[in-house]
């Protein structure tokens, strides 16, 4: 097989996860707690679902008539088109129906539509009513078809394929829709992602990045089976824990509640880490902030720029904070080193490739990652760049659909001379702004 070839079909084999009941179950309540109607009316699609294997289908179609959805939309895409898949055969669900085409099979994606008429009879409104037809193409998201769907839709919600991440976020974004969508938390600091979380445009959904998420793994597609990564259900199913997170534009209650903070000193004197308590915190020796190595030691009275570890977003209160940038090349840093020897565990290393994108100053070299700039600095991990939200910072707290949210102010303002003026998004949602001047 060729470099390439063997590239594509690994990469394909991991896009084959297939999401739990139980965690597709959880987001949905988290929003449904925060707006009981949030699917009411709406026009759902799930655009990587082939109901026959995904539970997004399964789950959707059973919650139809209480959620009080309009209509469901599931897509698939054809097998031909996925290498991940090399075993396909049509189920007999499929094979009995009369819709059914030998060809169309493998070479066509297909659409599944649930909508409020009971075909089946039997009373009620579920799977069962489900109607589907073979697409004209092979049901890629980003084909005219499977978008002018997504353009149809109100509300997006799947697991995409991991490989294409950046691209699905794109399309979503293009397509100005409600979306909850699980990625993998490295794609958090993606450019066509971090600037969205910087705007308050997404947000990590309830579950956080913490821990892993068990996926379903098709037997077939399994290279190995590890310890460490895999388990066997008792009914045989394999699972692959994977680190996981939701990527949504949807509310849910979990980002409004603040964060319980200590003070600088509290935290020195209290702090239950080994690495804050009884130390000064470091300023960066390259960026205008302090290195905050955990988000439950951010000083509660610190009004500077902070870093802060990736898993704070885990706990990001917009009311609270606002995020400036991150360490990975999207905030200014304050100095450029003319050379830079990697140093680890004290020894000076044959290669000096690695990121510095943070580092503090240190008096000498010891365990972990540092560099000789002239002087030893230890290179920390991804950070985002962080201030705590306050009138000093020039911000004003506003409402957004009824939540409290923060805007910035015009650094020269007086809040007597603002005017509040209610402006619609494209999504349709109310934003009360301030500006200068007042009404009357
Ligand atoms: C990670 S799996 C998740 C499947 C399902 N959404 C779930 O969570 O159970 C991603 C799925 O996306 C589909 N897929 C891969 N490439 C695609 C593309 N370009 N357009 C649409 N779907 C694609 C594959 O069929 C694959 O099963």
């Amino acid at each position: 097989m060729a470099n390439s070839n063997l590239a594509a079909a690994k990469s394909a084999k991991n896009d084959e996860f297939y999401t739990q009941w139980a965690d597709i179950e959880r987001e949905m309540n988290a929003y449904l707690e925060f707006d009981s109607d949030f699917f009411r009316d709406k026009v759902v699609l799930l655009p990587c679902d082939d109901p026959e294997w995904s539970n997004f289908a399964k789950f959707f179609a059973l919650h139809f008539t209480e959620y009080g959805i309009k209509k469901l939309i599931s897509t698939s895409y054809a097998p031909n088109s996925n290498p991940g898949i090399s075993d396909y055969q049509p189920t007999l669900f499929e094979i009995e129906s009369p819709g059914f085409d030998e060809s169309k099979t493998h070479e066509n994606g297909k659409k599944f539509v649930l909508e409020r008429q009971d075909f089946s009879g039997d009373g009620r409104v579920d799977i069962d009513d489900l109607q589907w037809e073979y697409l004209q193409g092979d049901g890629d998201f980003r084909s005219i078809e499977v978008s002018a769907l997504r353009d149809e839709a109100d509300i997006v919600v799947t697991n995409p394929p991991f490989s294409l991440f950046r691209e699905f976020m794109t399309w979503l974004v293009e397509g100005r829709v409600r979306f909850s969508v699980i990625g993998n938390p490295n794609a958090i600091t993606y450019r066509e992602v971090f600037p969205l979380i910087q705007e308050n445009k997404v947000w990590l959904g309830r579950k956080g990045s913490g821990g892993n998420t068990w996926f379903s793994v098709p037997a077939s597609r399994i290279i190995e089976i590890k310890k460490k990564t895999h388990r066997v259900t008792d009914d045989g199913n394999v699972q692959a824990g994977i680190k996981a997170v939701w990527f949504t534009n949807i509310e849910h209650g979990r980002r409004h509640e603040p964060l319980q903070l200590m003070t600088m000193a509290d935290n020195i004197k209290f702090s239950k880490h080994k690495g804050v308590r009884g130390s000064e915190y470091k300023e960066y020796d390259n960026f205008d902030a302090l290195e905050v190595p955990f988000t439950d030691a951010i000083p509660s009275d610190y009004n500077g720029v902070m870093g802060v570890p990736i898993s704070f977003l885990d706990k990001y209160n917009p009311d609270q904070f606002e995020v400036l940038g991150s360490t990975e090349g999207d905030y200014p840093s304050t100095k450029k080193y003319r050379q830079k020897k990697r140093v680890v565990n004290g020894v000076p290393q044959k290669s000096n490739t690695g990121t510095m994108s943070g580092v503090v100053r240190e008096e000498a070299f010891g365990k972990g990652t540092y560099f000789d700039v002239g002087y030893p600095v230890r290179a920390i991990y991804k950070r985002i760049l962080i201030r705590h939200r306050s009138e000093t910072n020039g911000n004003l707290r506003v409402l957004i659909d009824g939540v409290a949210g923060i805007h910035d102010m015009p650094e020269d303002r007086s809040t007597e001379s603002l005017s509040i003026e209610k402006v619609t998004d494209g999504l349709g949602n109310t934003h009360l702004v301030a500006k200068e001047g007042s009404t009357d």
